[in-house]
């Protein structure tokens, strides 16, 4: 059965997926959502846009299949490298430093659209790897994402080799158990390196987010590109008030105007510190 949708009714998903969720989908994206909605049509035994519009309004869990569908959660292990040198170079050095100065051995750092795991679980090794003595220090992640399918995914930490080719080879036996049997390509994060881990289900529109502040880092790459410019400056504005005076942001390569229209200071491509009050 071919579903149609017509302009009017593709218009009400985009305003309500924008309402939610934050996400811009452009108008040449209606036959994208036809056919991702498709095989979910069948599933529920629903046959028209109107139907479904009812369902997802009554019941959030829908609600986020239909997110889930038009969102994209494309990731990788040290997704931008250039941010990994930094956060590996100069970001400990100065938490090292700090340390000496104030006795302070704690990091934090949010990834606040972590998606499926790859990018929290790439900034803890990347901690663990760089600090002189890591088990002198507390280290904690908040990985948060608007999708519970993504986190669901993070949180049992299990990778195919396909996506471990972005780690470091000398990493694997280190932080991952290889699979055998069954499991045999896969990888699952060890308990020590998930355990630094905090997920939480956060929407990035919301107004403010039930966590306490002063991180030292924080990554919010690759999402504010679904929103439009607004919401951008907006987001990072919040984003603001959970850093500790001296933190980072980093932010994906294309979204890196926003952090200069929001008072950070830039740091290099897109990394930005949050100036002293
Ligand atoms: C392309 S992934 C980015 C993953 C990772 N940050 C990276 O750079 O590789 C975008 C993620 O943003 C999440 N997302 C989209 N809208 C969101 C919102 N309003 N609040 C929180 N997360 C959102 C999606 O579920 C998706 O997992």
């Amino acid at each position: 059965m071919a579903i149609k949708m017509s302009d009017e009714e593709f218009t009400i998903f985009q305003k309500l997926i924008y309402d939610e969720t934050g996400i811009s989908l452009a108008d040449g994206k209606k036959d994208l959502l036809i056919s991702r909605l498709a095989r979910r049509f069948i599933d529920l035994n629903v046959d028209s846009f109107s139907d479904y519009y009812e369902v997802v309004r009554n019941d959030e869990k829908e609600f986020m299949e239909l997110v889930d569908r038009v969102s994209t959660h494309m990731t990788e292990f040290f997704r931008e490298q250039p941010h990994f040198d930094f956060f590996e170079g100069r970001f400990i050095k100065e938490m090292e430093k700090r340390s000496l100065k104030t006795g302070r051995r704690k990091i934090t750092a949010w990834s606040v659209a972590c998606s499926t795991g790859e990018e929290p679980y790439s900034i803890a090794m990347s901690i663990l790897e760089n600090l002189a003595v890591p088990v002198n220090w507390e280290i904690k992640i908040l990985a948060s994402d608007i999708s519970n399918g993504v986190l669901e995914q993070a949180k049992n930490g299990l990778y195919t080799d396909d996506r471990m080719k972005d780690i470091p080879k000398y990493l694997w036996n280190k932080y991952f158990l290889k699979g055998t049997g069954d499991n045999s390509g896969n990888y699952k994060v060890k308990d020590f390196l998930r355990n630094l881990m905090i997920f939480r289900r956060f929407n990035l529109l919301d107004s403010k987010w039930p966590i306490r502040g002063g991180f030292d880092a924080i990554f919010c790459r690759n999402v504010l590109i679904y929103f439009d410019k607004e919401m951008q400056v907006d987001v990072v504005r919040k984003l603001c008030h959970y850093l500790r005076d001296g933190g980072y942001l980093f932010l994906g390569h294309s979204e890196t105007f926003v952090g200069g229209a929001t008072g950070y200071q830039p740091i290099i491509p897109s990394v930005f510190k949050k100036p002293a009050a």
